[in-house]
């Protein structure tokens, strides 16, 4: 096997079985549990850069990123009915591909959950601020964004001093204290022993669902189709670079195969979870989109020289600065909570408080599902021995992995003090679609190294599915900014560094040891 030490799948299987959590979950908790973790600042906060990066052409994008998930979930699916424990993506390809590329694996899940984590804490922050400006408390800019500290970075840089980024410089804030505060408390929670109970998920899936639904309740009967031309007013390079920004809505979908471990008959529910949470986002999303475009429309914003200016930038935000500063509506592209955005600007204000109320309520899980993903990926690499058994140490009185858990919350809640939302989510993506490329590679490697071996769910197709996963990931992964692009080698160089001086030596598979319960692994090859 290339890359050797391959953790043998039989010993996982018999390792997940000692040590098997209670089997609870069904095929419709698990997509409640799917829906949960999908449904977030994604749609939510980056419709808005969706839309500067491609205008209404963003519906396509929406189809684009939607069908990469679908893909790498089918994948997903096989291997988490054939491999129901914990860890997904970097156990799968443990045991498939080697311990080398599951390193990396597990190191890429770091960007995407704990950068995610930070980049659904901004989104919350938005909403927060809004909710309690539309309530009359006025949290001054200068503590609730990071835009202003972003533009003087670029200037130190040598960016020109153009107008859009010295209104920047001016009007914007220095630190987001209030996302801050929510990775902080999320922190807190999870390291005093709080996980998300299936009734309180079900409930805030409703509310998110409720939202979402009233949203298009009030959209869709007002649509004017003239706001849909021009519909792709930055060509096909838009509609991809807006996909592989909005392909963080749809992140969170791979919960469900990290719960297959909880789960009953995970044969039959992982790929129902994984596969019924997606298309129900994928409907809505697609729907409340076409909803915000139709409403008030969504064209692109250019800056002063009337070049198009990237989302999540000092530029934009002085440019939309001045925008309504002069007076004018502010355009869907410079909102920082869309959805309430869009009621606002149709004179619903009430119903955008109460979509804003739902992302304030909600969104928080969402970050609480990223950080605790996080650690459970943590967990499993130190189970491995590729991470200091310390790390993943239980607190006396809780029994949660606290020092762990400090180490995600604090590196999410520092991202999230000083970067904004679009960044982030892009950073965290370009984590993802690695780990989703593996996926897809594993489940063709397995099918041919072990064809026989029981496969309760096969993806339909694999030999076009799979490579259709692939190429989906590496097309959206080069529509990335070209920041997010380099985000990835830049880790993933940090990772080998951290595997070959750290990790390497003190692997139990390695060392011919299986985990931490001392079994032989007989096919281990150091
Ligand atoms: N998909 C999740 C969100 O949009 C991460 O917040």
């Amino acid at each position: 096997m290339i890359f050797g030490r391959v953790k043998p799948l039989d010993a996982i299987l018999a390792t997940a079985e000692k040590k098997s959590l209670h089997r609870s979950l069904g095929a419709f908790q698990l997509t409640l549990l799917g829906i949960g973790a999908v449904i977030g600042t994604g749609i939510f906060v980056l419709t808005s850069e969706a839309a500067q990066k491609a205008g209404p052409g963003m519906l396509l994008s929406f189809i684009v990123a939607g069908f990469v998930c679908g893909v790498a979930a089918l994948c997903y699916s096989e291997l988490a009915s054939m491999v129901p424990v914990a860890g997904s993506a970097y156990t799968y390809t443990y045991a498939v591909i080697g311990e080398l590329l599951a390193w990396m694996v597990g190191w890429a899940l770091i960007l995407e959950y704990a950068v995610g984590a930070s980049a659904v804490a901004v989104g919350w922050s938005n909403h927060a601020v809004g909710l309690l400006s539309a309530s009359g408390i006025h949290i001054p800019a200068v503590i609730s964004n990071a835009d202003a500290l972003m533009a003087h970075v670029q200037l130190a840089f040598g960016a020109a001093a153009t107008p859009d980024l010295m209104t920047a410089a001016q009007t914007g804030g220095w630190i987001n204290l209030p996302a801050i505060i929510i990775s902080l408390v999320v922190m807190s929670l999870l390291v005093i022993g709080t996980t998300e109970s299936a009734f309180v998920n079900a409930i805030l899936v409703c509310i998110k669902i409720a939202a979402l639904s009233l949203f298009v309740i009030l959209t869709l009967p007002s649509m004017k189709t003239g706001y849909f031309h021009p519909f792709m007013p930055t060509g096909s390079v838009g509609v991809f670079g807006a996909a592989a920004s909005i392909f963080f809505a749809y992140v969170g979908f791979d919960a469900v195969s990290t719960a297959a471990e909880e789960t009953k008959n995970p044969q039959r529910n992982v790929p129902i979870g994984l596969i019924g949470s997606l298309g129900i986002c994928t409907l809505f999303y697609l729907l409340v989109a076409s909803g915000a475009i139709g409403a008030i429309g969504a064209q692109p914003v250019t800056g002063a020289n009337g070049a198009l200016l990237a989302p999540g930038t000092a530029e934009i935000a002085g440019r939309c600065a001045a925008i309504t500063g002069s007076g004018a509506v502010e355009p869907l592209v410079c909102s920082k909570e869309a959805l309430v955005h869009v009621l606002q600007v149709m004179g619903h204000p009430i119903f955008g408080w109460f979509v804003g109320l739902a992302a304030v309520l909600a969104l928080p899980s969402v970050v609480l599902m990223m950080m605790y993903g996080q650690t459970r990926i943590f967990f499993t690499m130190a189970r491995d021995g590729l991470l200091p058994a310390k790390l993943a140490s239980v607190h006396p009185k809780f029994k949660t992995p606290h020092i762990v858990t400090f180490v995600t919350g604090i590196a999410a809640t520092i991202a999230a003090a000083i970067l904004p939302v679009g960044k982030l989510a892009d950073y965290s993506n370009s984590g993802t679609l690695f780990a989703f490329l593996m996926v897809a590679v594993s489940v063709m490697v397995l099918r041919k190294t072990d064809p026989t071996r029981k496969r309760p769910f096969r993806t339909p197709l694999v030999w076009v599915v799979a490579p259709a996963a692939i190429i989906g990931c590496i097309a959206l992964y080069v529509s990335l900014p070209l920041t997010a692009i380099l985000v990835l080698p830049i880790w993933g160089a940090i990772g080998l560094l951290v595997y070959f001086f750290y990790s390497r030596s003190r692997s139990y598979v390695g060392r011919g040891i299986i985990d931490e319960s001392g079994e032989a692994a007989p096919e281990a090859t150091a």
